[in-house]
């Protein structure tokens, strides 16, 4: 499966299946986990056959059943350590789906269980990503018109900045908040900002759309500003 359909077909999945991730697949897993800290600095890690994290039946958002197997989204504090969770992270969610997993980001509904996982100084863990085999495939969130998402000075935006927008409006968000533009500068430049948001995320959120809008568009034909 490549990138762009693993972006048509995930969605959340909250409820998942009591069958363990095979050795080969954890194997890629964290394959992948080892380039991403190598590149990013962050300190993501696989925890496998947990399930005291998503136990508590308190939370009422999400729904969570069955979750045993979670990335541990850990890296330094602040804003560029947040979008660098969000960006990398999603590369995991991806592998994960092309792999034939499902994953859910999870911000809140979760417990950190002493043990399981290990921190640098200066480490926090900014939230988790739920993995395995899901009872069902997940549903694709509601969307809403890609005009409310761009601004270009060039007029009609050109294919590959229309690909890259329509792949981002599939990425997952924090409470599908979809707080973000795309603007088309000049020179293929491309610009993404966020608004304000009471649900917070926002850092994490547009990490996650710009990797998703990069796939899509294609890294080749133009430059972040
Ligand atoms: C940073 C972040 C935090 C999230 N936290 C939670 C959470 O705590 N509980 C939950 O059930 N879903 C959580 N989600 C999943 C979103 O609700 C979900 O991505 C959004 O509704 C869009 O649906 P989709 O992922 O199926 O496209 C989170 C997503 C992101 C990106």
């Amino acid at each position: 499966m490549e990138l762009i359909e693993a972006i048509k077909a995930r969605h959340s999945v909250r409820k998942y299946l009591d069958r363990p991730i095979e050795k080969a697949k954890a194997a890629q897993l964290r394959a992948e986990i080892d380039r991403v800290n190598e590149e990013s600095g962050l300190n993501v890690q696989l925890v496998l056959n947990e399930p005291k994290a998503f136990s508590s039946g308190l939370w009422k958002y999400g729904q969570f059943s069955g979750v045993e197997n979670y990335f541990v989204m850990a890296g330094p504090k602040g804003k560029e350590s947040e979008e660098k969770i969000g960006y990398y992270g999603e590369k995991l969610v991806l592998l994960a789906q092309t792999i034939g997993l499902n994953t859910c980001w999870v911000g809140l509904t979760y417990k950190k269980i002493p043990g399981t996982f290990t921190l640098r100084d200066g480490d926090i863990v900014h939230c988790v990503i739920a993995l395995g085999y899901g009872t069902m495939p997940g549903v694709q969130h509601p969307q809403k018109p890609a005009e409310y998402f761009y601004e270009s000075s060039e007029g009609l935006p050109p294919v590959w900045f229309r690909n890259g927008l329509e792949a981002a409006l599939l990425a997952p968000t924090a409470v599908n908040q979809q707080k973000f533009k795309f603007i088309l500068h000049p020179g293929n430049v491309v610009e993404a900002k966020t608004s304000f948001s009471m649900a917070g995320y926002t850092a994490i959120d547009i990490g996650i759309v710009k990797l998703h809008f990069e796939i899509g568009a294609g890294k080749e034909n133009f430059t972040w500003a």
